[in-house]
């Protein structure tokens, strides 16, 4: 059954100009984009948005990132969108991502990372629900 997934372009990416490229490798692995904007968020909406890593030591620098530049919130779909994005996505350390995945390609470090991903069904429901009201995902 046809599944969705959330992610989002991260400023690092959206600077160096590879947000087609991305969206292009996305879209070759069988994903229909369901929806998609440009966004600029504060940093109280990238807190709220990861909420569930707050108290974590990475939390202060992940939020002042997410809010330091345009993303590209996404809402992806296919059978098993979730786990197959992070598949293609890599790991969430850069140095360690399989040849070949978005995060070996165009991240730079484990806090800029080019890409998000959500890492459960509860998650992605969350999220797409954080950036996108019902009306924009028919
Ligand atoms: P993301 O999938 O967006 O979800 C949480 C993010 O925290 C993660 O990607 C990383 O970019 C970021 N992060 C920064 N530092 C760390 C760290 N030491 N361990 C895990 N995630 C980190």
């Amino acid at each position: 059954m046809s599944e969705r997934t959330f992610s989002i372009i991260k400023p690092d990416a959206v600077r160096k100009g590879v947000t087609a490229a991305i969206l292009a490798q996305i879209e070759e692995a069988g994903f229909k984009i369901v929806a998609i904007k440009r966004a600029s968020i504060s940093r109280a909406q990238a807190e709220g948005f990861y909420a569930v890593h707050a108290g974590k030591p990475f939390f202060a620098g992940l939020t002042e990132f997410m809010s330091s530049g345009p993303i590209f919130p996404m809402v992806l779909e296919k059978e098993n969108a979730i786990a197959d994005l992070r598949k293609l996505m890599g790991a969430t350390n850069p140095a360690q991502a399989e040849e070949g995945t978005i995060r070996k390609k165009y991240a730079e470090s484990i806090g800029e990372n080019a890409i998000h991903g959500s890492d459960g069904e509860e998650t992605a429901t969350f999220e797409i629900g954080y950036f996108f009201a019902g009306i924009e995902l028919k």
